[in-house]
């Protein structure tokens, strides 16, 4: 079976410490496999007509919010993070309960600014994490894709246009409608689920994805079991356990995974891979 990125990276990064590869050959080879990547992310994105992925991100933030000027789109983009964290003070979140956070995610008008901005790969290249899930699933076998905490829904958009049957579930109805309007742009399919009002169904889906929404989570264990119901037997579940604390990122509540990652093991979730070179991101597979 192929490997995926991270593992070959790592494994050429051995050929370097037994000196069979030179660093800048090394360097040259991320190089080359990220730019892959990067091709792959922004082929399922740049909507046509649109060559460069910041810029067609932003033209659908502008279509969506009716504000023609593409300067003012960037600027509120550039100024989302902050803008994040000055709503989270603003409403002063309660992050210890549940009603409160989940009130932010959905009233939040910067967060979608701000997901897109992050998604143009402007500021860091780790959305391309889904891309590794997304080989993961292909390798697996995978057909029905649960995209939990799917937030604007690019990775969900990556899913689909390479045929699988994708959820996108979130407790935002902001961004679960800008999502769903960003699929109706491709004319693809998927469903919605607004956990605010419905639940996942159970042994529903192949592998499901949480990307970068373990952090945000006010009860993670009960999600924990809300996941392993809504996957199948034998279904994976990709995600990032780690965050440290950000000043940045006061929405970030949970920084102790020990809990979270005890519940896996005790519902009989077993790690069947780890990105040990790129993000850090695991995959449990559901006994
Ligand atoms: C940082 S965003 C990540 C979005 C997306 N997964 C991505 O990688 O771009 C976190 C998402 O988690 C969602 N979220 C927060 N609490 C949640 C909960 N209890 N259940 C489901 N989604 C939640 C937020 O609304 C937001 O869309």
């Amino acid at each position: 079976m192929e490997k995926l990125l991270p593992d070959q990276l790592k494994q050429l990064w051995r050929m370097v410490e037994q000196e069979q590869l030179t660093l800048e050959e090394f360097s040259r080879e991320q190089e080359r496999f990220l730019a892959e990547y990067r091709s792959l992310w922004e082929q399922a994105l740049i909507l046509n007509g649109h060559e460069n992925l910041q810029e067609s991100l932003c033209s659908e933030l502008a279509q969506y919010s009716g504000c023609e000027d593409l300067a003012e789109i960037q600027r509120r983009c550039s100024c989302a993070l902050s803008n994040v964290k000055g709503e989270w003070h603003g409403s002063s979140v309660d992050r210890d309960d549940h009603q409160s956070v989940q009130q932010f995610y959905n009233e939040s008008e910067a967060m979608i600014y701000e997901l897109m901005w992050w998604h143009s790969l402007s500021e860091d290249d780790s959305p391309l994490a889904c891309v590794t899930a997304f080989h993961f699933a292909q390798m697996h076998g995978c057909r029905t894709y649960l995209d939990f905490g799917a937030g604007v829904g690019s990775g969900g958009i990556v899913f689909a246009r390479h045929g699988l049957d994708v959820t996108l579930a979130d407790i935002s109805s902001a961004m679960l409608s800008f999502s769903q309007w960003r699929f109706g742009l491709r004319d693809l399919s998927a469903q919605f689920i607004d956990l605010k009002v419905g639940g996942l169904p159970g042994n529903a889906y192949d592998m499901l994805a949480a990307m970068d929404v373990f952090e945000h989570l006010v009860d993670p264990i009960q999600t924990v079991d809300e996941l392993w119901r809504a996957l199948k037997p034998g279904g994976y579940l990709f995600g990032r356990f780690h965050s440290e604390v950000d000043e940045d990122r006061p929405h970030h509540i949970v920084q102790d995974f020990e809990p979270t990652l005890k519940r896996l093991e005790s519902l009989g979730f077993v790690e069947v891979w780890r990105d040990e070179w790129l993000w850090g991101h695991q995959v449990f597979q559901k006994a």
